[in-house]
């Protein structure tokens, strides 16, 4: 059935998403699924008790054969990040949940698209396509869409401008060493840099850093406050499906696995790919200056390692 959505994980994150899934223009059907079977039931009718007040989803919980048919599976189960821990301390832990998953989930539905939103969420394609032959382009991982998002919206909040007026991303690792790309990033269809001299909010290279730095640390700092971050992780599950289920072709900043990138082998970095009803294609690798092609190839190393030590 077309716009059928399952989720594995009905945690804080799972449920998260279900809420916005529930809401999304495409998604006729969703399903949550948890080994706690009592919980994915009972956020499955809080999610329809919600959806019921507009044109929503059908919201139900079940097991992993209720999945059947369904076009596209989030994978949001496992342990999430506490506070002092990076994502690629979940390495280990993680990708145990995720392998007995995906060992259900593949036989129910073989050829259904996979969103990973259980970090670190960039292993996860690589564990998918290593390990259980699933095509590239169908394991995903959220990647930096979140933090492309959240950078974004720190520029436009700065430059007071909308977050949809700005077009820049994050590529490389969804963790420390992502890397912000200032070289590439428009508004105006100029150089995001002139277009804020020129109304006035300039961008010099002190404020850039403090960007990044809030930019990268931003998980650190939601959680010190509220031990979780949920709600940014669920709103780019939400938007990633929308473009899935709809076949939009929409442009976003996921990881998937590559044989090679920029000389590193096997590697599973966020960059700009278009997503549709088939998962995602051309993985592009824009413009860079010097400093931005080294911290993409660190980051690719550092998720080479990551992949290896993860999946060995
Ligand atoms: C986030 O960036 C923890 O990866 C999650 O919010």
């Amino acid at each position: 059935m077309r716009g059928k959505v399952g989720i594995v994980g009905a945690g804080q994150v799972g449920a998260a998403s279900g809420f916005l899934l529930a809401q999304t223009p495409g998604v006729d059907e969703l399903i949550l699924v948890d080994q706690d079977a009592a919980r994915a039931a009972s956020e499955a009718s809080d999610i329809s008790h919600a959806a019921a007040f507009g044109p929503a989803a059908q919201v139900t919980s079940g097991d992993y054969g209720d999945l059947a048919g369904a076009q596209l599976v989030v994978v949001a189960a496992g342990a999430s990040l506490k506070p002092g821990q990076t994502r690629l301390d979940l390495l280990a832990s993680n990708v145990k949940v995720v392998r007995a998953v995906l060992d259900q989930v593949l036989r129910v539905v073989p050829d259904a698209v996979l969103l990973f939103a259980t970090n670190p969420v960039d292993v996860m394609p690589a564990l998918a396509v290593r390990r259980f032959g699933v095509p590239p382009g169908r394991a995903i991982g959220t990647g930096c869409a979140l933090d492309s998002a959240r950078f974004r919206d720190r520029l436009a909040r700065y430059l007071g401008v909308s977050p949809g007026s700005v077009h820049a991303y994050v590529l490389g690792e969804h963790g420390d060493s992502e890397v912000l790309h200032w070289s590439g990033a428009q508004a105006a269809g100029m150089p995001l840099l002139r277009f804020a001299e020129q109304i006035g909010r300039p961008l010099p290279a002190e404020l850039r850093d403090s960007i990044a730095s809030e930019v990268r640390g931003s998980a650190y700092r939601i959680k010190e406050g509220k031990g979780v971050s949920n709600y940014g992780i669920a709103g780019s599950v939400a938007r990633l499906a929308r473009s899935i289920v709809n076949d939009e072709q929409a442009v976003f900043s996921v990881s998937t696995f590559m044989e090679e990138l920029l000389g590193v082998a096997e590697t599973c970095v966020s960059l700009p790919h278009l997503l549709g009803a088939r998962g995602a294609s051309h993985p592009l690798l824009p413009e860079m200056d010097a400093a931005e092609t080294a911290a993409l190839r660190h980051s690719a190393t550092l998720l080479h390692d990551a992949i290896r030590a993860g999946l060995a």
